[in-house]
């Protein structure tokens, strides 16, 4: 296993710059997502690393080696791509076995890994046999054949369903915790960076907006797009006031402890509670949906002055995750309070978090 560094690494495409100087220092045995909306030179970057794609500038070292000039076979990595190009005509003992077999190799770990995989009942089968889940096992079997110095991942679980992508998430982790190899993890899907990774590196535009721990990044986002991008049920946004060291927000006023003027606001779905009286955020309920174990509540806020909606993304301008079954529905008129411990302030103009 090995660390990964790059330093202010970069790819054009003829005149289109996509990573623009990235230096990313990955640990030995660390398990980093990269996430960011679609576009932003997750693949790209990946590919660079796997030597699939060309860099234009900029150096690359896994271990203590340079390998930003060597071929992908000298890179000594593994990479499983969210199509699993199993070979159909084999069974899965032989889709495994293909690696060590062409490189003439014993292949005397097949079946350790279908063990540790839990294929070990569908060595025989074909992959049309298989669910998607097992396929997806099949390619990480084939990815476990080497005792690769890195393990790269784009976009594995995207082709598969919900319940099986929550499933594969839990089994990747769990193979990272018992194998702890190096992973680089590339998905679009925020909530699987939250969950499987050690470490997250938000992208934007092939530029790095902000990286940590998941919950670092989670309880102070830098700026309004890794707040908004990060956390799901997403962060909501309002246009506040700091005035006299308060922030008002229609009947709130809460004390803070930073630059006066125009802030936007930021609060977590479970930073909103119910409101009693005529104090607090005057909000018109559009739709409640109940969960079970929490009432997620989507609503407009009547004061429009106060809407800062970011991102097309949202149907509504505020989404309160409440722990109690509320009587409400939709139309009805309702007040908030908020949690100032659940509350992020940005600026307006430049978008970063404000210090405090
Ligand atoms: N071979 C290519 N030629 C030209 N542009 C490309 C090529 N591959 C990717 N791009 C562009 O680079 C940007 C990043 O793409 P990609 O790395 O696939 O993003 P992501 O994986 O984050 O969705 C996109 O704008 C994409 O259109
Ligand atoms: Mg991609």
């Amino acid at each position: 296993m090995a660390t990964l560094k790059t330093r202010d690494l970069v790819k054009r495409f003829g005149h289109v710059q996509v990573i623009h100087g990235l230096d990313l220092d990955i640990s030995d045995g660390e398990f980093v997502a990269l996430v960011g909306p679609s576009g932003c030179g997750k693949s790209t970057l990946l590919r660079m690393i796997a030597g699939l794609e060309d860099v234009s500038g900029g150096q690359m070292w896994i271990g203590e080696g340079r390998v930003e000039h060597l071929p992908p076979q000298k890179r000594d990595v593994a990479m499983v791509f969210q199509s699993y190009a199993l070979f159909p005509h084999m069974t899965v003992r032989e889709n495994i076995a293909y690696g060590p077999k062409v490189r003439g190799e014993a292949g005397d770990k097949v079946e350790e890994s279908a063990e540790l995989l839990n294929l070990t009942p569908y060595l025989d089968r074909y992959p049309r046999e298989l669910s998607g889940g097992q396929r997806q096992r099949v390619a990480m079997g084939r990815a476990l054949q080497r005792e690769p110095r890195l393990f790269l991942f784009d976009e594995p679980l995207s082709n598969l369903d919900a319940q099986l992508r929550v499933a594969m998430r839990a089994e990747i982790k769990a193979l990272h915790a018992r194998l702890k190899n190096t992973v680089v993890y590339v998905t679009h899907d925020q909530v699987e960076a939250m969950t499987m990774a050690d470490r997250i590196v938000v992208m934007r535009d092939g530029r790095i907006e902000q990286e940590g721990a998941p919950l670092a990044i989670y309880d102070r986002p830098n700026n309004v797009f890794v707040a908004g991008f990060i956390g799901s049920p997403a962060m909501s946004f309002l246009n506040g006031r700091i005035e006299a060291g308060r922030l008002t927000l229609g009947g709130l006023s809460i004390p803070v402890d930073t630059r006066e003027g125009a802030v936007i606001v930021g609060v977590r779905p479970e930073g909103f509670t119910m409101a009693g009286g005529d104090t607090g955020l005057e909000v018109e309920v559009q739709v409640i949906e109940p969960m079970g174990p929490e009432t997620h509540v989507l609503a407009n806020i009547v004061d429009r002055t106060l809407a800062a909606r970011s991102g097309g993304e949202t149907a509504s301008d505020i989404r309160a995750v409440l722990r109690e079954r509320v009587n409400l529905g939709t139309g009805d008129r309702q007040r908030l309070s908020v949690d100032p411990a659940a509350l992020h302030l940005f600026d307006p103009e430049s978008g970063m978090r404000l210090a405090d």
